[in-house]
């Protein structure tokens, strides 16, 4: 469906209802025009010696889940069996160890490590090692200040935590969505809530530096009740953040198909999931978190940084390995070949499985580094200053005067600060289009 109908950069957020396309902003410019062209550059940067004092990180992606999630847009498969897993993840491995050799990266020590998915926690301890160790054998982590790992509650057991935990995992981030039976079966979530107790006092005792619980506002069944009864459990599992989305549904989710198939969902409209969003965030301020970021709160007597965010989103190097994976390095974003088929072929011929990429100017960069980064809630000109010899207030000036004038955000020239009000938080995904360039304002997002 998304190959033949053109997708706007956001959806019309503002508009009452859910509708079908891309809202939640991961990168700038818009993916629909990176391409092959630019694929010789990636290989021209890999040779060369990286940028001085340029952080590296390293993403492994595991597409694999139990169950598609209705509302779920990336890139998994639901039906490789132990044989097909194998080969992906020495596919994997070897995609390392091909990187680990490229000037650009030799040597360089790894800053954060994320596995990220698809379900991390889905493959088998046997396979989790397996992979570890190769990967460590040519890009040890031990000095990485974050290595953080996905995982869907229902895939844990002891045994697989314990083998997180050993090896060097820091930040636990699980995949809760929402504690309400009813909600998590309805929207096609392949655990129930009681695998959410089951695996908390295991996770309790093997005491990682960092848990994270994901939820989702507006699921499709969702009322006030049920979100509130939700918020409280929460609350009461105690992590060390929690992040909430507001549910998109951008073109290849099954209920996206669906609503474009002609059925009508119950799905909440924007003003009532940024409702859902505002409560859960007052409760977790009132039980001791603190906001930093759009999504996000961590607890306040407990300071914890999420580094792979902040890294990314100030322009750090990262090398994604894994199928449809994305990267940056020396200033160019590039990403891998999203089939299976593609991904697997370019590797058993030794090859980066590298399908499109994009060398951004100078200002697409400071583009992409200040829209990311107004996700934080707070952003300092003097950083862009410093960094990109640029005053974000003269050069955004027409979009900064008209948010300032719609009450999304506040500028306070003297203390150096854009701030976004709360308004303008809850919305910031919706909000930050109008720093594109004018030829990417109606460019299809993905
Ligand atoms: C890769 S998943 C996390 C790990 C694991 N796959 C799981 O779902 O438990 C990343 C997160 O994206 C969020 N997500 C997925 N689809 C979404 C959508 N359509 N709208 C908003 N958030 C979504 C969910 O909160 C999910 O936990
Ligand atoms: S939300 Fe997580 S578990 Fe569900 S399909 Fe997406 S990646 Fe898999």
């Amino acid at each position: 469906m998304s190959e033949t109908r053109p997708e706007p950069a956001t959806a019309g957020i503002e508009s009452k209802q859910t509708t079908v396309g891309s809202v939640f902003v991961s990168n700038y410019p818009p993916y629909s025009i990176w391409n092959d062209s630019a694929v010789p550059d990636v290989h021209h940067a890999l040779g060369e010696k990286p940028r001085p004092d340029a952080t590296l990180g390293l993403y492994l992606h595991i597409p694999f889940c139990r169950k598609r999630c209705k509302f779920c847009y990336f890139r998994v498969y639901t039906d490789k069996n132990s044989t097909e897993i194998d080969t992906y993840l020495n596919a994997l491995a070897k995609e390392v160890e091909l990187y680990s050799r490229q000037p650009a990266i030799a040597n360089r020590p790894l800053r954060f490590v994320y596995f990220g998915g698809g379900t991390p926690s889905y493959i088998s301890v046997k396979h989790l090692t397996a992979l570890v160790d190769r990967v460590k054998n040519v890009m040890p982590w031990d000095a990485a200040e974050e290595v953080a790992f996905e995982c869907e509650p229902g895939t844990l057991t002891q045994k697989k935590l314990e083998a997180i935990k050993t090896i060097g995992v820091t930040r636990l981030s699980l995949g809760v969505e929402n504690l309400n039976d009813e909600i998590l079966a309805e929207n096609g979530r392949a655990h129930l809530s009681k695998e959410v107790y089951r695996i908390h006092p295991w996770i309790q005792e093997l005491a990682f530096d960092q848990v994270n619980i994901d939820l989702i506002s507006g699921m499709i069944g969702e009322t006030w009740e049920s979100w509130r009864e939700t918020v409280k459990k929460t609350i009461d599992l105690d992590p060390d953040s929690i992040t909430v989305y507001q549910l998109e549904l951008p073109f290849n989710t099954v209920y996206s198909k669906d609503i474009l198939g002609g059925d009508s969902l119950p799905v909440a409209d924007w003003k009532l999931k940024r409702e859902w969003h505002q409560y859960a965030f007052e409760q977790f301020e009132k039980a001791g978190y603190v906001i930093s970021s759009a999504y996000t709160v961590l607890k306040k007597d407990k300071p914890s940084q999420f580094v792979y965010r902040d890294a990314v989103w100030q322009g750090s190097d990262m090398i994604g390995t894994g199928v449809a994976s994305f990267s940056h390095l020396s200033g160019i974003h590039f990403q891998n070949a999203p089939s299976w088929g593609d991904y697997l072929g370019n590797l058993e011929e030794d090859k980066l499985p590298v399908y499109r990429a994009l060398k951004p100017t100078e200002t697409e960069k400071l583009t992409r580094e200040m829209i990311l980064q107004l996700k934080l809630g707070k952003i300092r000109p003097s950083y862009f200053k410093e960094k990109f010899g640029a005053d974000i207030l003269t050069q955004y000036a027409e979009a900064y005067e008209k948010l300032q004038n719609d009450r999304m955000l506040h500028i306070n020239a003297e203390t150096d600060e854009i701030v976004l009000t709360q308004r303008g938080l809850l919305r910031v995904d919706s909000l930050l289009p109008a720093f594109y360039a004018p030829e990417y304002q109606n460019t299809r997002y993905t």
